[in-house]
């Protein structure tokens, strides 16, 4: 049985989130820049059926049975075991590294369960479709995410740029002329769950309020698509910049993150939001050609642990 491995790419959400679980859509956008990497070895000496996992940029080492039972990686090795029904997985060994920032709104942990499930998969000669795949990988967003829309797992696995509905099949975004954004990680972890839980509040609270703003950031993905797909993405700025206003009414920005983004604008982006679920995690910043390493330097200057530049490339034509 020969060593398998497979890379995922992290993701962005270049707008939308937060209403997305509304029933809004959103766009995403795959990030080649950073990648989480699964490589399965087989352990051909030890008992039957146990697999070893090594993560060591969290500090993992373990097999798999003594994690707990809702661990994620847990739950993507058994969801493939069902889906594939399998009694049991050949003894091997799972060694995972990812460049993906941890809990920032990259998609790390779809990233790391796509990877697995991807590479185990060819581990045992049953490749999984598309379809499979992102289905897996959504049972484990919901540890994440506790009511995710399914855009992370959607992006992740089939990497293309997305125009993403709740329920609905997606669709693919043409994307005629590449552009660039700066991401920056302001270094603030902040679970998923803990600021969806917060706009459900506010919206338990305040229906009315919360589903005008919902429906506001629902246009603007529709505008935005709409300019992407016109050959026209450097026009999106101030729809970038509407979309981090509603955001902060939606209360998942703080003051942190508002600085990175002011910032980015001080430096020249064309538009600047967070990205993702917030209370932390990156912003993104549309950036020129001619400002993008300005934009990236008073980024670091302002404080953001890590900031990278990355074109979003043209889609093939057809
Ligand atoms: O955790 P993130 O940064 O991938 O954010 C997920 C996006 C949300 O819209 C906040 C949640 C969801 O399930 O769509």
């Amino acid at each position: 049985m020969p060593d398998f491995t497979a890379a995922s790419p992290g993701k962005i959400i270049l707008v939308g989130e937060h209403a997305v679980v509304y029933g809004e859509p959103a766009l995403a956008l795959p990030v080649q820049a950073v990648k989480a990497r699964a490589v399965i070895n087989p352990v051909l000496d030890g008992p039957e059926g146990i697999i070893y996992l090594e993560a060591p940029d969290v500090g993992l080492s373990s097999s798999l049975e003594n994690l707990r039972e809702n661990h994620p990686l847990r739950v993507i090795v058994s969801g493939l075991q069902s889906e594939l029904n399998l009694k049991k997985f050949p003894s091997c060994r799972i060694q995972i590294r990812s460049t993906i920032p941890i809990a920032s709104g990259l998609g790390s942990g779809a990233a790391v369960s796509t990877a697995v499930a991807r590479a185990l998969a060819g581990f045992v000669g049953h490749p999984l479709d598309l379809k499979q795949l992102s289905a897996l990988v959504y049972e484990v967003e919901k540890i994440h995410h506790g009511t995710p829309s399914g855009i992370d797992n959607t992006v992740v696995v089939y990497e293309k740029p997305i125009f993403f509905t709740r329920d609905q099949a997606f669709e693919t975004i043409r994307i005629p002329v590449p552009f660039t954004l700066v991401i920056a990680n302001s270094g603030i972890q902040a679970p998923t769950i803990k600021s969806v839980q917060r706009v459900r509040d506010g919206w338990k609270a305040d229906p009315l309020r919360y589903e005008t703003l919902f429906a506001f950031i629902g246009d603007i993905s529709r505008q935005t698509r709409r300019l992407i797909e016109n050959g026209s993405p450097l026009d999106i700025g101030p729809l970038l910049d509407e979309n981090h206003r509603l955001l902060q009414k939606l209360a998942v920005s703080i003051p942190e993150v508002d600085q990175l983004v002011q910032s980015a604008k001080s430096a020249g982006a064309l538009g600047a939001k967070l990205s993702g679920a917030g209370l932390g995690g990156n912003i993104i910043a549309l950036a020129d050609e001619n400002n993008q390493e300005k934009i990236k330097q008073t980024l670091i200057q302002a404080g953001a642990e890590q900031v990278f530049i990355t074109t979003i490339p043209a889609t093939p034509a057809g």
